[in-house]
């Protein structure tokens, strides 16, 4: 299994390759869609994980007009190595001129925020947008892993979160991310 690490303030970000459903966490994010009603990639696997006590927890949260890009939710994690899964729905890449870089962010910060509210101390992330939603990875992991970075550099003296995984499901992708931490020199 491929693996990286680098600490920034207090915290460990980590990359590994692997199934989210399989590597014990407080609280696995989810590349979930707008209408919250469970899909194909990660979304399929954690749910088909986790049971179908996920979608009846979700039929409970979900707002009317659907979950905005950008934004997560927070629910139980059923039958996953888990207590919480993080909803979060990323943007549909559509060229790059249409928010899609700030809803990208806003969701990792979101999950960031759940999981300080839950004082969960270890957090997995999947590449979010980079399957279906086509956002390309390269541009995708370097937002992902300097907004984890930078929030742990700004909330050393705060934050409850011990570490952070991106658990990429394939090779290319994993290596885009290792590129991408390569890059992210941690300002101490
Ligand atoms: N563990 C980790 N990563 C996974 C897993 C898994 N079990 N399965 C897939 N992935 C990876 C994909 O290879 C990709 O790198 O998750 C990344 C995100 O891909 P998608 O799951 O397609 O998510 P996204 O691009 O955000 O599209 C979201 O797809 O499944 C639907 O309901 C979902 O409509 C939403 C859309």
């Amino acid at each position: 299994m491929n693996t990286r690490a680098r600490q920034f303030g207090r915290s460990t970000l980590r990359l590994l390759t692997g199934d989210i459903t399989r590597i014990p966490v407080d609280a696995i994010a989810n590349a979930a869609n707008s209408a919250l009603a469970g899909g194909v990639g990660v979304d399929g696997a954690i749910h088909r994980a986790a049971g179908p006590g996920l979608m009846r927890e979700l039929d409970a949260v979900r707002p009317a007009d659907g979950l905005p890009a950008g934004q997560a939710v927070a629910t139980g994690a059923g039958d996953l190595p888990a207590k919480f899964v993080f909803h979060a729905v990323g943007p549909i890449w559509r060229g790059g001129k249409h928010g899609e870089a700030e809803a990208l962010v806003s969701c990792y910060l979101s999950c960031l925020r759940l999981a300080e509210e839950r004082a969960a101390r270890t957090l997995s992330f999947p590449s979010i947008s980079t399957g279906a939603y086509g956002y390309p990875v390269d541009e995708a992991a370097a937002l992902a892993l300097n907004t984890v970075a930078g929030y742990f550099e700004q909330h050393q003296a705060d934050t409850l979160i011990d570490e952070v995984l991106f658990v990429l499901f394939d090779g290319p992708t994993f290596s885009a991310y290792a590129r991408a931490l390569d890059r992210r020199s941690s300002v101490e």
